[in-house]
């Protein structure tokens, strides 16, 4: 059986079925959309440590979360070992279930202090750091890291071996370098190069997961304990749900036009009671692409999704639109970051 229950040290997760952190993106709205269809584990956006120990509210502000949200996870962002174990125990007075350290962030102002993917290339820092956490904690703590920086340093197997020393309960691999940004496709023969390298530790399977059959592929082709969802949740947060149905040999559920126009709608509820107006409405034109460019025959919607600036407008054309003559029988997967 591929989904089961999880556990991380004494943790018991409802399975192993998670959904990444995404910065700019898995706020407190877009985890109410996911949690509704009952992850194994969500992750809130990563946060730096610097940002954590000065109490900026805009970071506190990101770790939001609802009880409904448990078990929920943090993730942390730094390359300064010796705010690691502050910054941990921050999060687990605020109540997170288990902590995660980032890295695996490509972007150049996080790697350019040695942060995110940039700890790839500093494996006494991973260590150091993460040995940090775990002493300043009771909850778990789990890693998250690309397979190297570039094809030609690919350590996913070291970090195991270091994080396993550690003590840290779980390790994710995103199957990408930090080189390839999000392009081309994740190579889930490093996952499964890690999988073999570790003997406590457990491996989630990160990377392409963008329906139920992908993440049964994704177990059987490394031998993965867990899989984490990422783009694969945009604009379909019951991906979740339709994994669960696959895993455990039940037909697919269709999802309708209705259901996409339905489930924006809730999103957009959800954006709106927690967003100040503006902020909603730009978020909005993004996560309203998200669920649009699922579909065929959309593209008047989305255009005039992007031209709008305010939250009733933005309901109205929802609202108005002849969804009849749209077709999401064979939704696109999500390719690139996001872009629309
Ligand atoms: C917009 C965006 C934001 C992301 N933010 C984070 C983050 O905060 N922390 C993290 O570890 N990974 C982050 N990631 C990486 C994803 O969690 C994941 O590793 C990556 O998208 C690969 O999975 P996928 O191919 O299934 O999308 C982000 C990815 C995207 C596209």
């Amino acid at each position: 059986m591929l989904k089961r229950p999880f556990y991380l040290g004494s943790l018991e997760l409802p399975s192993n079925i998670f959904c990444a952190p995404l910065a700019g993106c898995s706020d407190l709205p877009f985890r109410r959309m996911t949690t509704a269809f009952q992850p194994g584990l969500v992750y809130c956006e990563m946060i730096k440590m610097d940002a954590l120990v000065r109490h900026d509210p805009h970071t506190y502000r990101l770790l939001d979360y609802e009880t409904s949200m448990h078990p929920i996870g943090a993730q942390l962002c730094g390359s300064k070992p010796q705010l690691a174990g502050k910054s941990a125990k921050i999060l687990e007075d605020l109540g997170f279930d288990v902590i995660d350290l980032n890295c695996g962030c490509p972007v150049d102002k996080v790697t350019k202090d040695g942060s995110g993917s940039g700890m790839l290339k500093n494996l006494n820092l991973v260590g150091e750091t993460l040995s940090n956490i775990i002493a300043a904690v009771k909850i778990p703590v789990t890693i998250k890291i690309r397979a190297g920086w570039d094809e030609q340093s690919i350590v996913g197997p070291e970090i195991v071996q270091i994080a396993e020393k550690a003590g840290a309960k779980a390790i994710a691999i995103h199957g990408r370098t930090r080189e390839q940004g999000y392009k081309g496709h994740a190579n889930w023969d490093w996952i499964r190069d890690c999988k073999q390298a570790a003997k406590n530790i457990l491996v989630i399977g990160n990377g392409d997961l963008f329906d139920a059959a992908s993440v049964e592929r994704m177990f059987l082709h490394t031998g993965c304990d867990a899989v984490l969802l990422s783009r694969g949740t945009f604009g379909a947060p019951w991906i979740i749900e339709d994994v669960y149905n696959h895993l455990s040999g039940q037909p697919p559920k269709p999802r309708l036009a209705v259901d996409y126009r339905d489930a924006l709608l809730q999103h957009l509820e959800y954006v709106s009671l927690y967003h100040a107006p503006r902020k909603a409405a730009m978020d909005l034109r993004r996560i309203g692409c998200w669920y649009l460019k699922k579909g065929q025959g959309t593209r008047k919607l989305r255009e005039s999704l992007n031209k709008s600036r305010t939250l009733p407008e933005i309901r109205e054309l929802i609202l108005n639109y002849p969804w009849h003559e749209t077709d999401f029988s064979t939704p696109e997967p999500m390719t690139e970051e996001a872009e629309c």
